[in-house]
């Protein structure tokens, strides 16, 4: 077990050292959240004491503080695109769509993915999946009639669920809740309708948003798409 534990840290280091080779000196990078976005913050981090210059976006408050324990300068203000935003994730489909958002910071992370001319995954081979959906797909609502919102996310067929910690409702870095909603099916046009309904500010599926996807496995590094 421990063994198997280790083998998954090593492939999601692999990436993300992989990922700091697309790093341009003097360039604003987005800083994803989670544990595979860490080793990606720690590896910036050692470049940028050995001199590269670069500024970060960061996608959470954990990120943040790891950027700037780090000495990574980081900034929330930017003129035109992050030159590349590198971002862990939950399920990677095999034409590099996501489903984010386990970690809580998914709004933060669209935002930042968006924003950047090239967005690029890191993950272990476990991430791998066939078709999105496997698990439940997070989506963050504002507080305000959170309820009702959630019944509309129920009339769109989907199963939501309130996420707690510790007995309480789960707050993003935003103040705002998920809802952890299971689909039967998950698709692009889905995403469309969830965004669509009042209350919701996002939902953790990227679709057509990455650029490649670098991912760990017990064999070596596999590209998805392209890293140029
Ligand atoms: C946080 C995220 C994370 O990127 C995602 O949960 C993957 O995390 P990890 O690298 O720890 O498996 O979307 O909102």
């Amino acid at each position: 077990m421990a063994t198997a534990q280790t083998e998954v840290e090593a492939q999601k280091k692999a990436a993300a050292d992989r990922a700091l080779e697309l790093v341009r000196p003097g360039t604003v990078v987005g800083l994803g959240s989670g544990s595979t976005a860490r080793y990606f913050i720690a590896g910036l981090a050692e470049r940028v004491r050995a001199g590269l210059e670069v500024r970060a976006v960061a996608t959470s408050a954990e990120s943040r503080r790891l950027a700037e324990e780090g000495q990574i300068p980081t900034t929330e203000r930017i003129d035109g695109s992050l030159d590349l935003a590198v971002d862990g994730a939950d399920e990677i489909d095999p034409t590099i769509n996501c489903l984010k958002g386990r970690g809580g910071a998914l709004l933060r992370e669209k935002i930042v993915a968006v924003a950047s001319r090239r967005f690029v995954l890191i993950a272990d081979e476990s991430k791998l999946v066939g078709r999105l959906g496997r698990g439940p797909v997070p989506i963050e609502v504002l507080p305000f009639l959170w309820e009702a919102t959630s019944r509309s996310i129920e009339s769109l067929g989907g199963r939501p669920q309130l996420r707690t910690t510790a007995g309480q409702p789960f707050r993003t870095d935003n103040g705002n809740l998920i809802l952890d909603t299971t689909f039967g099916t998950v698709d692009a046009q889905l995403g469309v309708a969830i965004h669509a309904i009042p209350g919701v500010l996002e939902h953790g599926l990227f679709f057509r948003v990455a650029r490649a996807a670098i991912v760990g496995s017990a064999t070596g590094l596999r590209i998805l798409g392209e890293l140029a």
